[in-house]
């Protein structure tokens, strides 16, 4: 049998990165600070090493060497929400603890590396937390490209996210476009790519990646239509949520009470600004797609679900195994325990079938596995 790639999953939480290379590439090695992301991955990926510790703390020596190497480093200081304190600031500068150790590994460092993150990324620092990434980068001698993908073209949950992916070496023939892809390559994203400097600039590279199939599955049909009672919020919990809507939102949901079907909106309660004042809004999408999933943190950060069906309106959170169908786990991914966690793990993760996509149309060709390449 032929022997698969190797990959090593930096940042690794629940092993999602995993998840979706699974069968492409093998896992050499992982890390996560997180006691609880750990046990998590451990329980889905029984028997495989998962060093918890801080990546500043391992020593490069002890990594195996790998085709590939994968870092979804911590986004809250490229967030609007965590205040944009750049690459340079505690938690995203994590980061440079995993650049250390490519550095450190000379030769042997992987020959393709991803790094994924919120699309703030593009603009943190007016742009130039996303230069020194792709300078450092490409000053190591790598090719560079980034898309920003969706996680919405794959499961119904809006989530973008940017991926750069660099390779040192020759590229394989069909992997590189001469230009930019309306669907992965945004505005934002070309303007970065413009403004590069000189040295980088020349190795940039445009990822070609085929577009997936149609979505063939919405929001509804990933939900529990009989959820543990204790999951519903009292009416008055209910009404209070409405009460925090403006008025084009109200009139969503009285439009969906007026059908008798059963049907579901996803909500998030926002900080909105209107006339000068900070105001709490609850906000409904029956557009098919879950919000952006986020670490529970605190209220505003849970989904939400109004459920509407026979002139009867209910409210209840977003379950932890909902969300993991959303991030496109199959029902068999051992969820933690505790739901809390169990949401913070889905939340922070990266969507397993936009993995797979970029796994099989780009990552393992490049890292030279045979038959990869899904038809374009
Ligand atoms: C955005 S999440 C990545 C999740 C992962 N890709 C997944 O799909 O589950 C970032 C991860 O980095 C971990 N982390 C944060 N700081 C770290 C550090 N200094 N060393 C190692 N891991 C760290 C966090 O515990 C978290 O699980």
């Amino acid at each position: 049998m032929a022997t698969r790639p190797t990959f090593l999953e930096f940042f690794a939480g629940g092993g999602m990165a995993r998840a979706g290379l699974d069968g492409l590439m093998d896992c050499a090695f992982a890390n996560d600070i997180d006691p609880m992301k750990c046990e998590a991955y451990r329980a889905n990926n029984p028997g495989d090493p998962i060093v918890q510790g801080d990546i500043w703390n391992l020593r490069p020596a002890d990594i195996p060497a790998a085709a590939l190497a994968w870092a979804s480093f911590p986004c809250q200081d490229l967030s609007l929400a965590g205040g944009r304190r750049g690459l340079n600031a505690p938690r995203s500068g994590a980061f440079w603890g995993f650049w250390n150790i490519i550095e450190k590994k000379g030769e042997a460092a992987p020959k393709t590396i991803v790094i994924e993150n919120v699309s703030g990324l593009i603009s943190s620092h007016g742009g130039r937390d996303l230069a020194t990434l792709l300078t450092t980068l490409a000053d190591a001698g790598y090719r560079v490209g980034a898309m920003q993908i969706d996680a919405a073209l794959f499961s119904p949950q809006s989530r973008q996210r940017l991926f750069i992916v660099a390779h040192k070496g020759k590229l394989p023939p069909g992997l590189v476009s001469d230009q930019p892809d309306d669907t992965f390559h945004p505005p934002a994203l070309r303007a970065a790519a413009a403004n590069l400097p000189d040295q980088t600039h020349l190795a940039w590279v445009w990822w070609r990646l085929p577009h997936p199939p149609r979505r063939n599955a919405d929001l509804a049909a990933l939900l529990d239509r009989d959820p543990p009672d204790a999951a519903w919020r009292s009416d008055a919990d209910t009404q209070r949520l409405i009460s925090q809507m403006a008025p084009l939102h109200r009139q969503r949901v009285e439009a969906a009470l007026a059908d008798p079907s059963w049907n579901a909106g996803a909500v998030y309660r926002r900080i909105r600004i209107e006339n000068g004042k900070r105001i709490q809004r609850a906000e409904i999408r029956y557009d098919g797609l879950a919000g952006c999933l986020r670490t529970p943190a605190g209220g505003s950060s849970k989904q939400l679900l109004i459920v509407t069906e026979k002139g009867r309106v209910r409210l209840r959170p977003l379950l932890a195994r909902e969300a993991a169908r959303l991030m496109g786990l199959p029902d068999s991914y051992k969820l933690p325990k505790s739901e809390t966690n169990a949401l913070k793990v889905m939340g922070d993760g990266v969507s397993v079938p936009v993995v797979r996509w970029l796994g099989q149309n780009l990552l393992a060709p490049l890292a030279g596995a045979k038959g990869a390449r899904a038809a374009a």
